[in-house]
């Protein structure tokens, strides 16, 4: 049955723009998410008749949805008309926690220690019909929730499966999937049970377009359909653009989302950010110290253990850097349900406080590591970054790399993985590493901090013109468009 009031755009996505928790008091905590699909979807406007569906997270949000209906306030989430979907916990969490974080996630950022694992068990046979279940909530709202002939943006390797389950419920709807995250190279795509791995590909290719952040990952995903399911693919200069498989085609396309300049340099000089310059400043003491930035969530994507290695070696081969640099880095928790993820954010600060212990004086603490989430912080460190480090293993895009040069004050030099998306389109200014390559990042680190003042602020308005050319306003409405209407 479609709803009275159908809406004719639809965004679906695990995390939705509004999370909840219960105040001591026992009131509701409404906290609105950031990031390019909330900005992104404002650009069609409060009425445009747009709904997000989303998941509830945890008991904050199903207690929101228990007290206010699975509608929320649109007052609470930027005007957006959200349907927040209480899944069952135990589902939700097999989906989210067993599935999507912890095989998908893995197999696409190429996560695995292969010797022990990934081992396709009993258990995630549990797990994946949780997954196929919380696809298939979504699909139901979505079918529920469209228009005749809506457009439906599906977000993500969380809803792999939504857009075949949509189009056999709803076959007049206008279906994107869209993938945040690169897409694994087929080998290690096929590290899945053969079923597995066809049910994910007809899954996506239910959609009339599936969308990536960046051409590589476009190939990839077009390479597993040719070796899984012997999909026909089409090429314009050598770049896959359709997949036909099945009887149906899909269009893909490549959407490399940017940073919101305006909102950035207007969000980066109130007050707030101010005066966590100042406290940084005083941390890292001595207006001549040159400071390397890096701001990342504790994802074993990012990197992060191998980079502060990087820079222990800087600190061995080249002592006259002693005292002379500081390397901030804001390490936020992310998906700490995970063990994995605990032990990966306990390394961390191990390995920080390793280097303090060794290199460390009365006057110079070489590493600050701060963990909690502060955003007006984070672009802060921005604005003073002498050097951004970015070196993922792998990356869907990585916005830190864009935001940084987009924010700073004076220039900054990027050291960056050649793994993450955004190496595309900012490579050429950037100084490039491989990502397991602790000694070449020394190296590029060293570089970095000897960069000339001028050719660093040269470099940096480049970025910052590369990093803004698709905001994410037109991103979205790009995607929209490109669905037809
Ligand atoms: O950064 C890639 C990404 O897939 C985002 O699109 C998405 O918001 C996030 O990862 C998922 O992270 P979390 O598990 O914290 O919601």
């Amino acid at each position: 049955m479609v709803a009275e009031q159908a809406a004719q755009v639809l965004v679906a996505s695990n995390r939705g723009p509004v999370s909840h928790t219960v105040r001591e008091d026992g009131s509701l905590d409404a906290k609105r998410g950031g990031g390019g699909l909330v900005s992104g979807l404002s650009a069609i406007g409060p009425d445009a008749g747009a709904l997000w569906v989303c998941a509830a997270l945890g008991d904050g949000d199903r207690e929101a949805v228990r007290r206010l209906g699975t509608r929320l306030d649109p007052a609470e989430t930027a005007g957006q008309h959200v349907r927040m979907l209480d899944i069952d916990p135990g589902v939700f969490s097999a989906a989210y926690n067993g599935i999507a974080n912890s095989v998908l996630w893995f197999v696409h950022h190429l996560l695995y220690q292969t010797p022990l694992e990934p081992s396709f068990d009993t258990e995630f046979r549990t797990q994946w019909a949780a997954y196929e279940a919380y696809n298939a909530a979504f699909a139901d709202a979505l079918a529920e929730e469209a228009a005749e002939g809506a457009a439906v943006l599906v977000q993500d390797y969380h809803l792999c499966l939504v857009p075949g389950m949509l189009r056999r419920r709803r076959p007049d709807l206008r279906i994107g999937h869209f993938s945040h995250t690169p897409w694994a190279p087929v080998d290690y795509f096929r590290l899945l049970p053969d079923d597995i791995a066809r049910q994910l590909l007809r899954g996506i290719l239910g959609a009339d377009r599936a969308g990536f952040l960046t051409q590589r990952w476009a190939d990839a995903f077009a390479a597993c359909t040719t070796a899984v399911l012997d999909g026909q693919v089409d090429t314009t200069d050598g770049s896959a653009d359709a997949v036909t498989c099945e009887g149906r085609t899909t269009r893909l396309g490549v959407h490399g989302l940017g940073a919101d300049a305006d909102f950035l340099r207007e969000r980066s000089h109130r007050p707030d950010v101010v005066e966590r310059m100042a406290a940084l400043r005083e941390q890292i003491g001595g207006r001549e110290r040159r400071v390397i930035v890096r701001v990342d969530r504790t994802e074993l994507s990012k990197n992060i253990v191998r980079g502060l290695h990087a820079y222990r070696h800087l600190l061995t081969d080249h002592p006259e850097w002693r005292g002379l640099v500081v390397h901030v880095a804001f390490a936020y928790p992310s998906r700490q349900d995970l063990a994995v993820y605990r032990d990966y954010t306990d390394e961390v600060q191990r390995v920080a406080g390793e280097i303090n212990a060794e290199f460390g004086t009365d006057a110079w603490q070489p590493v600050l590591l701060h963990v909690k989430d502060d955003f007006a912080r984070s672009l802060a460190a921005y604005r003073i970054a002498d050097v951004a480090l970015v070196n993922p293993i792998r990356d869907g895009m990585n916005l830190v790399a864009k935001e940084i040069p987009v924010v700073s004050d004076e220039g900054c030099a990027l050291v960056l993985s050649r793994e993450a998306g955004a190496y595309a389109e900012l490579g050429e200014e950037a100084l490039v590493v491989n990502p397991y390559d602790v000694t070449g990042t020394a190296e590029a680190l060293r570089q970095a901090l000897t960069m000339a003042p001028g050719e660093r602020a040269e470099r940096t308005k480049r970025l910052a013109a590369a990093a803004t050319s698709l905001p994410p306003q037109k991103w979205f409405l790009d995607q929209l468009n490109a669905l037809g209407g």
